[in-house]
């Protein structure tokens, strides 16, 4: 007997229903949040659409936004005013520098929020590299671990509970970890940037947090080459050695496969980074009528967590979490 393909379509469909692993929710949605000093009004990224630089109280207001929405966490970028950098990232480790501010502030006022802090020195440092650079330009592993862990640490003790080096620096994970440690902070989490590759896809993200002229940074000494996956899994793989508590895939949309294997070969918990150009690029197709943004928006995260990432950070957070929102209540 040949049915009307609506028929079966309605058939399966009751069973998909109970089937379904789409299980996107607000709770696996991280908001990455840009935040300047002073007390300026919200200043727009023309790259990211959506997105500002928001000074400290309105930090404090939209992360009210965000947690209304249930969303349980932020990524904190914190946008460096030119003056305050040097070629040392001397910055970075200042008591009173923006970051440790913004992290008190956020913790006295949003006590359960989850604050993920970056940790790398690129937004300190005037040439807007990750690390600490020699006479010849080259990036110096340990010493940048030592700056790197030290500033670990001032931002657990600002109210981090967790730290995200995202900088790609050779036994940073261990670094850290022991720094907190010997500090008392033995409860803060190490997200790992685990396998973090040299992609172009940052463009939008170093337009965000420095100047345009860093946007075609090579970082190609120390992110990994997108064509090479075993050397990806292998990285990923030392921090969990390393003692990290969590791993991070990023960019996320074009390294499903990385996400996936990883999923397979670790049972903590995996993050995946939606970044600056991913986002930028829905966006900019969306503008000329050439893709639907919602429909764009929510395929681009399914599939993110159907190949195996728990929670996803991404420019969308709140605009995913308010549309699942309105799908509830309908
Ligand atoms: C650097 C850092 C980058 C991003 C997060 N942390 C950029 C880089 O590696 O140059 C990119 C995030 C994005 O593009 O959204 N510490």
């Amino acid at each position: 007997m040949i049915l009307a393909s609506s028929i079966l379509e309605e058939r399966g469909d009751r069973l998909r229903m109970l089937a379904s692993d789409d299980t996107l929710t607000a709770r696996s949605l991280v908001a990455p949040l840009f935040v300047t000093d002073g007390n300026d009004p919200p200043v727009e990224i023309p790259s990211l659409p959506g997105m500002q630089r928001l000074n400290i109280s309105d930090t404090l207001r939209e992360c009210e936004t965000l947690t209304g929405l249930g969303i349980r966490a932020v990524a904190l970028f914190p946008v460096i005013a030119d003056e305050y950098k040097d070629h040392t990232a001397t910055y970075a480790l200042r008591e009173d520098g923006l970051f440790p501010r913004i992290l008190r502030a956020l913790q006295d006022a949003h006590p359960q929020l989850i604050l993920i802090a970056d940790v790398a020195l690129d937004p300190y440092s005037t040439h807007g590299h990750d690390g600490l650079l020699n006479a010849q330009g080259e990036v110096m592993n340990d010493p940048t671990v030592a700056h790197l862990s030290k500033l670990a640490v001032l931002l657990a003790q600002a109210g981090a509970g967790v730290v995200a080096p995202s900088d790609m620096m050779d036994g940073r994970v261990r670094s850290i970890r022991n720094a907190l440690n010997s500090s008392g902070c033995h409860t803060t989490s190490i997200l790992s940037y685990a396998a973090k590759f040299a992609s172009a896809f940052y463009g939008p993200f170093r337009d965000a947090v420095s100047s345009s002229q860093k946007t075609y940074l090579d970082k190609r000494t120390y992110q990994l080459d997108p064509a090479n996956a075993s050397q990806a899994i292998r990285d990923a793989l030392l921090d969990v050695e390393e003692d990290a508590d969590a791993l991070m895939v990023k960019p996320a949309g074009l390294y499903l496969d990385i996400i996936a294997r990883l999923r397979e070969r670790t049972t903590l918990p995996l993050a995946a980074y939606q970044v600056s150009g991913e986002y930028a690029q829905i966006h900019a197709a969306t503008r000329t009528g050439w893709l639907n943004l919602d429909r764009a928006r929510d395929e681009s995260l399914a599939a993110i967590r159907r190949a195996g990432a728990d929670f996803i950070l991404t420019y969308f957070a709140r605009e995913a979490a308010s549309a699942l929102l309105q799908r509830s209540a309908a």
